[in-house]
């Protein structure tokens, strides 16, 4: 049984209950329905994420105590700003979410100078030759200058949205340069994904590419086929470019086809079946939620092709993968790396996976604005 409102609702009193337990701490996990707090890893990735969730809510709700407690970890991701050596390319994720949401609904002129300078971070990742965004930093001393990752799709939109808010085409030009050039290298025909091509950082020419947190070289981490997938969509909306849209259908052509029968893929679409056991319920609300966002941007004869696919998602990702009555994350196994064997990171909560969960539900709901 899956009813869309009753689901928003319950969804939403979880968040009630949730945010009156953590307030505005910085979670990325819940185990045995404990929350941790990443407050000491202030530069940690997926930092914007709940007071991400914290706005959804806010935007559903009106509810103030959400406003406060999105605030409270926007303040504190300051300090990942003013260090900046642990900044990275999801700059997006971080303050795209928290600080330029804050920005669209309450006008909040400090949060719009925090998504600012976060986007020219992310700007000044750009490496002419390629072209693309670097991802990471050289920690352990990786050299790792000329690696880009699929994941980085995903952060475009900070570009487009400073593009817009400085009237400044930099932002915009680099967005689309590194989407093409994932485009050309990271998307097989068959519309599968590689999660990290090398280039060349002094003359862009492509090197080769690995398979980071997916099986191998040649496999599609299910996560990086939904951020490709869900990040070309993004793409497409912000530039109405034709070719964006094209290379997010094939995406979610390949996604949607290799789905097994309860609909949420497992953690890689080409690892051997033996290894391949787990599931990636982040995959599964990422993808989703993309694949309502492009059946707005598909001809009409195409809409209900994703749009039916992504209530099938959200559908089992709240009748199988959530724990309504404990104190877990909204959704529960979510894979980090499955292939890495770390049991800690293996069947567990994901924030990210909350909030594109909740994403979803909002726009099969009727919402359309997207952060
Ligand atoms: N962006 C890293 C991940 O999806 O795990």
């Amino acid at each position: 049984m899956f009813n869309q409102r009753e689901a928003l609702d319950k969804v939403l009193a979880k968040l009630e209950r949730t945010s009156s337990r953590i307030g505005d701490s910085v979670p990325y996990r819940t185990t045995n329905g404990v929350y941790d707090d990443l407050t000491g890893e202030i530069d940690w990735w997926t930092n914007g994420f709940w007071p991400g969730i914290l706005w959804l809510a806010y935007r559903e709700t009106k509810n103030e105590k959400y406003l406060k407690l999105a605030n409270g970890v926007e303040d504190k991701l300051d300090k990942a700003l003013q260090e900046f050596y642990g900044l990275h390319h999801d700059v997006g994720f971080m303050w795209h979410i928290s600080s330029v949401t804050n920005y669209k609904l309450t006008g909040n002129e400090n949060s719009a100078r925090r998504g600012y300078i976060a986007a020219s971070v992310l700007a000044s990742r750009f490496n002419p030759a390629g072209p693309f965004i670097r991802a990471w930093n050289g920690w352990n001393n990786e050299e790792n200058t000329g690696w880009a990752i699929i994941d980085c799709m995903m952060n475009l939109p900070i570009l487009y949205w400073a593009s817009e808010h400085m009237k400044d085409p930099r932002f915009y030009n680099i967005a689309v340069a590194h989407a093409e050039t994932v485009m050309n290298h990271f998307i097989r025909e068959d519309g599968s994904v590689k999660h990290i091509c090398k280039f060349d950082p002094v003359t862009g020419e492509y090197v080769e590419n690995y398979g980071g947190q997916g099986y191998s070289p040649e496999s599609s981490w299910s996560r990086g086929t939904a951020w490709a997938l869900y990040g070309f969509a993004l793409s497409s909306k912000y530039t109405g470019r034709k070719c964006f849209t094209d290379t997010a259908k094939r995406i979610a052509n390949f996604f949607i086809s290799h789905l097994p029968e309860d609909h949420i893929p497992f953690a890689d679409f080409k690892a051997p079946a033996e290894v391949n056991i787990y599931k990636d319920s982040s995959a599964g609300a990422i993808a989703a939620s993309g694949l309502l966002l492009l059946s707005r941007l598909v001809e009409d004869n195409e809409r209900d092709c994703y749009y039916s696919a992504a209530k099938k998602i959200v559908a089992s990702l709240y009748n199988n993968y959530t724990d309504w009555e404990g104190d877990e994350a909204l959704i529960i196994k979510g894979n980090v790396a499955f292939h890495l064997k770390d049991t800690n990171q293996l069947e567990t909560s994901l924030i990210y996976g909350d909030y594109y969960f909740l994403e979803a539900l909002q726009q099969l709901n009727g919402t359309q604005e997207l952060f």
